[in-house]
């Protein structure tokens, strides 16, 4: 125990916040404590790593080189599914993976999953993740948070000298933005075992009109053909999934709170339209003799955000993120429109209400207007996932016995945890970020609060890998 003492003393010089102990730190402690697992910590010698440390320093410089494969001049981040930026970044996730001493595996459509074999490893594993793609000209945080604060977890752990009964597993996501194909968690949705969404991807196509086998391709998966049956996991596969997130909402850093522990994923729904009109000269038709595309699809715009508002509840929310018109030209009356709609609600049903009031005034609109309503799909329409008591209860303990105050609360953004929830029980755990700022370049997660969010899922995997 003598020669453990002096690396003690390094860490409680280290670990800011942590009020240290004479024969151990309190992380220590807390780690036999909650795992179960021997307070007996790596000697130093072993080790010239910190055991009960977590590397801030390379876990910010981590985040901040991935941000650098990026198609847009930082400090904006845009990584779209299956782009040159996107096959670096993975590649630079594999290596980690491997520098973390974990064997790697990749799916059919790109879901890479890192493992590191636990001592029965006939037993369901206990998994964690997130993703790494960023929607156009978001930020560095956003899901790598919980890609690269898995592996510190991860190596923080092994520094501990922790051995795993179940297997552990860090997964990083393929597609949860749906940035590409307009299909949100496109890889957990399949590991899921989403076959609607198997066979729909048959006909899947880019705005650039490449089809999404043939992006999938390019990125070397999707070896096999179009049958990605394989990505599909059985309900049962994991024994837990955990998924830590920046909270991409103000209240933990108004409430000065380090640590949120999500209770359920709230309901949301995709929508794209399509409405087509003659077009024509823009001087030459006079206004009772047209039919515009575009203005029908500013109408639905107005549209979507009264029927939200008719709701009568904070929580429903609705965003027309995109709106395209054809040809795209100042003196030409828009022949075609395309509108992507994105509806959400803690309420399933309350939401679903919104769904239909749009679909009635798109065809409403339509023929108001003399256009052609030529599609109006339902992209998806998924229901809330609830995080399983169990997992709440040892991300509770692990943050108490952390001294970190926690709360709960109600995710209002999806991640790919709302999918993994159907095959196994799941819960997440939210860190402050920056005002809240998210899916903009100025989102920003302090490393200190990244680092308290490792430490809970840390603890939290360990205690479950013993269980
Ligand atoms: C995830 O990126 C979301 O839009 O909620
Ligand atoms: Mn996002
Ligand atoms: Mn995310």
């Amino acid at each position: 125990m003598a020669s453990v003492v002096p690396c003690f003393i390094v860490f409680s010089l280290i670990l800011s916040g942590v009020a240290a102990h004479i024969y151990g730190d309190p992380i220590a402690e807390t780690m036999a404590a909650v795992s179960g697992y021997p307070s007996e910590p790596t000697s130093c010698s072993e080790n010239h790593h910190q055991p009960l440390f977590v590397d801030r320093e390379s876990l910010q410089r981590q985040i901040d080189e991935l941000s650098q494969f990026s198609d847009a001049p930082s400090p904006a981040v845009t990584r779209v599914l299956y782009s040159e930026n996107d096959i670096s970044a993975r590649r630079y996730i594999k290596d980690l993976m491997r520098h973390s001493g974990l064997s790697v595996r990749e799916d059919a459509v790109g879901n890479i999953f890192g493992r590191w074999e636990g001592s029965e490893p006939e037993l369901a594993g206990v998994a964690t993740g997130s993703h790494i793609d960023a929607i156009p000209y978001s930020g560095k945080y956003d899901g790598v948070v919980g890609v690269l604060g898995a592996l510190e977890a991860i190596n923080m752990l092994r520094r501990w000298g922790f051995q795993p009964k179940r297997s552990l597993e860090v997964i990083m996501f393929t597609s949860e933005e749906p940035t590409r194909f307009g299909i949100s968690c496109l890889g957990s949705r399949l590991m899921a075992g989403s076959e609607a969404l198997a066979e729909a991807l048959k006909v899947t196509f880019d705005s650039q009109n490449m089809s999404f086998f043939d992006a999938a391709k390019f990125a070397g998966y999707a070896n096999d053909g179009q049958d990605i049956s394989t990505v599909f996991l059985k309900k049962g596969s994991y024994f837990a999934f955990l998924e830590l997130h920046i909270e991409q909402g103000p209240i933990l850093e108004e409430e000065g709170v380090p640590i949120a522990i999500v209770t359920a994923i709230a309901a949301p729904a995709s929508m794209k339209v399509e409405f087509k009109g003659n077009g024509g000269h823009a001087g030459a038709v006079l206004m009772p003799a047209r039919n515009d595309a575009g203005l029908a699809a500013a109408e639905l715009a107005l549209a979507v955000e009264k029927h939200v508002l008719e709701s009568g509840s904070l929580d429903t929310v609705g965003t027309v993120g995109i709106i395209e018109l054809h040809p795209g030209a100042v003196n030409s009356i828009p022949s075609k429109s395309h509108v992507e709609i994105d509806a959400r609600d803690i309420d399933e049903k309350r939401r679903n209400i919104v769904v239909n009031k749009i679909r009635q005034s798109a065809m409403d609109i339509a023929t108001k207007r003399g256009v052609v309503l030529s599609e109006f799909n339902v992209v998806n329409q998924d229901p809330p996932a609830q995080s399983d008591e169990s997992i709440i209860k040892a991300m509770a303990n692990a943050s108490e016995q952390l001294n970190l105050n926690y709360k709960r609360m109600i995710s209002r953004a999806y991640h790919d945890s709302l999918f993994m929830a159907r095959i196994s029980p799941m819960g997440m755990i939210f860190i402050p970020c920056y005002k809240g700022y998210s899916h903009t370049p100025e989102e920003y997660a302090a490393i200190d609060d990244i680092a308290n969010g490792v430490k809970v899922l840390a603890l939290t995997l360990s205690k479950l890998s013993l269980s």
